[in-house]
């Protein structure tokens, strides 16, 4: 009889997680504080670690993994695709950048698109391309190079992106960085008002601040936002980097405000997890660029780009916006009832599968214990819990996520720093618990 082939296991053993972690601590440089887990596959909306332990998570890569783990049909285009071409250059065609693209523009409104391989990355295209429409409006002459940002802002790590990210914890360590920028108060319509003038080129915003703790930009904020940048033709940019692509409910998050953005910026979930930026825009900002302008080597190869338009397809085929808005409305229901019974909840914000939940306490030990307990989410701001599960939890995976959170709840011991509210607060300080902070990101 033929012997079949022995399944290989996907556990690395306890000492091999151990060298692991010996090997990251003397040879990678010192970005990220983690916590002694290695994480060596995962299924669905769970993770497993070098011990065989399961984890359910809510944190999703930071809202990359928006298909969970080893989606079938990702996994099949994956597979097709490295045996065909994983890169062409950007000097040919490939099969998938135009059908992505033409996905990509029904979904946003957009009219074309750049392909990149980051969330920086885009931000800096769209940077370049909001001067270079200006300067071509204005044939050189007038000084429209400023460019406006908000208030507690991240737009990623790459100097143009931190010259618009507001906290210095960011910044400053790395000055001197792209003039011109200046920062507007969160949602201060007034201090828009007094800062935008003709000389302003761009404005960028998160349409749900991700880092800074999960603040939606309001109505009468991006109204007069949009109304200024068409008075001064200047490009207002939205950034739905963390936001966009599905995860509040919608396409994308500036769908439920009145008029469009001219460029948008994605990435994170757009491939499932493969490294996939884009800079989408209207036709008369898309049209500044011209061959030799802009480029990239890796960003939009056929190996990517199939498997986003395999991602964006599954989303429509398998109706996952209703079920993003149906699960988001249970996690809500359910933190509401927590937030009653924990009189450190502060407050509950964003909508869809990207949710906030405002301590008036630090939240890096209720991280820490949520790891040890098999439940994966994060900490941003200091004291804001973060919740960017896969489009695809089921009412079961909501039912066990709230049961584990409130038992991470009951078992923390209470920190005894209070905290002030996340947009007054500014930039984090460290703490014993830095990995489950921004120091992730
Ligand atoms: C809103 C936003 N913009 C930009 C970025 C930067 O993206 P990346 O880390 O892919 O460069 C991020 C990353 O967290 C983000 O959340």
């Amino acid at each position: 009889m033929k012997k079949m082939p022995k399944k290989k296991s996907k556990k690395i053993g306890v000492g091999a997680g151990a060298s692991v972690v010996r090997d990251e601590a003397r040879f990678l440089m010192n970005t990220y504080k983690r916590p002694p887990v290695v994480f060596t596959h995962g299924k669905g909306c769970y993770l497993y670690d070098h011990r065989g332990k399961k984890y359910l998570d809510f944190l999703g890569g930071i809202a990359v993994n928006a298909l969970g783990y080893a989606h079938p049909r990702l996994v099949r285009v994956i597979r097709r695709e490295a045996t065909r071409a994983v890169h062409v250059s950007n000097l040919f065609h490939n099969p998938y950048q135009g059908p992505l693209a033409r996905k990509l523009a029904r979904w946003s409104g957009m009219e074309r698109v750049f392909f990149t391989n980051s969330g920086t990355e885009a931000i800096e295209g769209a940077l370049k391309l909001a001067r270079l429409y200006a300067r071509q409006k204005t044939q050189g002459a007038g000084d429209k190079t400023r460019i406006l940002a908000l208030e507690n802002s991240f737009h990623g790590r790459t100097f143009g992106a931190l010259a618009i990210t507001a906290p210095a914890k960011y910044r400053e360590p790395f000055a001197p960085l792209l003039p011109g920028v200046e920062f507007v108060r969160f949602n201060d319509t007034a201090d828009l008002e007094a800062k935008f003038d003709s000389t302003v080129c761009a404005l960028v915003l998160e349409t749900i601040q991700g880092e800074g703790g999960i603040f939606p930009v309001s109505e009468a904020f991006w109204r007069r936002a949009r109304e200024l940048a068409t008075q001064h033709d200047a490009a207002l940019i939205a950034d739905e980097i963390q936001c966009g692509l599905g995860r509040t409910g919608r396409y994308f998050a500036y769908q439920q405000l009145p008029g469009l953005p001219d460029i948008v910026v994605v990435a994170k979930p757009l491939a499932g997890g493969l490294p996939l930026g884009a800079i989408l825009a209207r036709e008369p900002f898309a049209a500044a660029f011209s061959p030799g302008l802009h480029g990239t080597t890796f960003g939009g190869g056929p190996l990517v780009c199939a498997t986003a338009l395999e991602f964006l397809t599954t989303v429509e085929e398998e109706n996952l916006l209703a079920n993003i808005r149906a699960r988001g409305a249970e996690l809500r229901a359910g933190l509401t009832k927590l937030a009653a019974k924990f009189d450190f909840i502060r407050e509950l914000r964003g909508e869809g599968l990207i949710l906030g939940l405002e301590l008036s306490v630090e939240g890096g030990p209720y991280v820490t214990e949520a790891l040890r307990q098999g439940l994966l989410i994060n900490c941003t701001h200091d004291s804001t819990l973060r919740f960017l599960p896969p489009f695809i939890i089921s009412a079961r995976h909501v039912n066990e996520f709230l049961h584990k959170l409130e038992s991470v709840f009951t078992k923390t011991r209470r920190p005894q720093k209070e905290t002030s509210p996340a947009q007054a607060s500014g930039a984090s300080s460290s703490s014993a618990h830095d990995f489950a902070l921004t120091a992730t990101r």
